[in-house]
């Protein structure tokens, strides 16, 4: 029996999750507060939070699984790419938690992480499959060709999806964090109001592009004179324009991978996979081309421990640990050849 604690703390969220045997047993997340004021996140605030929240999450998630400390075979902790001042405690954390422990511990790369939380649950994909992961900091289309074999086909040249949308709430004073945000306004917007660009959208590449997006959204903005609370109306479906191109976007690449490489099974992973029209035009365009979509259920798609207990439970079983004196990467490349 295989008992891992997964810990998360590269951004504003800190978790921690129990896995047994492949099988989630527990996965306590709590979102920081301390940034809503700020409009974003605020890393030395973060790197706080993580420090006063990681001993009573870790507690809770062991608690709730219904396991002891002494029944853990491994812990493993992410170690990049995020804020150097998040990653710290809960890398340096999970390491003292191990030692103390005498256990195995293992640092996990955060988009790896976000790439596999497609295993936690049923259905899980079958080999090879596309991966589109859209989140705060990264825009990635990879080809998944079996267990630690990726191929990244794709990036973003400038912003990632999620901070496009984080931006575009704070132009439009939506409030943080703007990607939730921008979704409930977008619900009662008119997807049709503005024709925004879809960024790179008929180009052969898998690359991403959504400043130009991001800036058409300001243009337009003061073009119409728009000012926070004067138009409720406005506001909604500007939302829904800005959100409907870059969900066109998302999807045209994503759909062509799949043609590309000839695959049967698509998924989405990251923070912005939590949005309804991507979740809900995924699965149409799927169905269209015979696809499998595969999405992870909510409390999975943003940052969380059962992610990173995850990978840590493929690592230990194909042997791999890591060295005590592995060290926090804010710019953690994730391990994957150029197909
Ligand atoms: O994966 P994640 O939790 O953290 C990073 O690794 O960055 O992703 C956070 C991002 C933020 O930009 C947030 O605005 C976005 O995911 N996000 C959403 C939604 N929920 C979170 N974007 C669009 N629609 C949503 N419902
Ligand atoms: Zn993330």
């Amino acid at each position: 029996m295989i008992t891992l604690l997964g810990i998360e703390s590269s951004c504003d969220e800190t978790s921690a999750a129990v896995l047994r045997d492949g099988t989630l047993l527990s996965n306590v997340t709590v979102s920081q507060m301390a940034h809503i004021a700020h409009g974003g996140v605020v890393p030395e605030l973060a790197s706080r939070a993580h420090q006063q929240l990681i001993v009573p999450i870790v507690e809770e998630a062991l608690k709730q699984a219904g396991v002891t400390r002494s029944e853990l075979s491994a812990v493993a902790a992410v170690y990049g790419p995020g804020l150097i001042g998040s990653l710290l405690v809960g890398l340096s954390f999970g390491k003292a938690f191990a030692a103390g422990l005498g256990i195995p511990f293992i640092g996990v790369n955060h988009m790896e992480a976000h790439l596999l939380s497609h295993f936690i649950d049923e259905p899980r994909p079958e080999y090879p499959f596309v991966n589109l992961t859209v989140s705060g900091g990264h825009t990635q289309l990879v080809l998944v060709r079996g267990t630690f074999d990726y191929a990244l086909l794709g990036e973003t040249r400038d912003d990632a999806a999620g901070e496009a949308f984080d931006k575009v709430a704070k132009m439009l004073g939506a409030g943080y964090p703007g990607g939730p945000a921008i979704d409930r306004l977008a619900a009662e917007g008119n997807p049709r109001f503005v024709s925004f660009p879809r960024p790179a959208l008929d180009d052969d590449s898998f690359e991403f592009s959504f400043s130009g997006l991001k800036t058409s959204v300001l243009y337009y903005l003061r073009k119409v004179g728009y000012r926070p609370g004067d138009s409720p109306q406005l506001m909604r479906d500007v939302a829904a324009s800005f959100q409907t191109a870059v969900v066109d976007v998302l999807l045209a690449k994503l759909m062509r991978a799949a043609e590309r490489f000839g695959v049967r099974d698509v998924a989405v992973a990251g923070g912005v996979s939590a949005n309804s029209e991507l979740r809900r035009r995924l699965q149409m365009e799927a169905t269209i081309r015979h696809l499998r979509a595969h999405i992870p259920r909510f409390d999975l798609c943003t940052d969380n421990g059962a992610m990173v207990a995850l990978v840590g439970y493929e690592h230990l079983r194909a042997g791999r640990t890591s060295p005590d004196d592995l060290t926090a990467h804010p710019d953690l490349q994730f391990a994957v050849s150029r197909a």
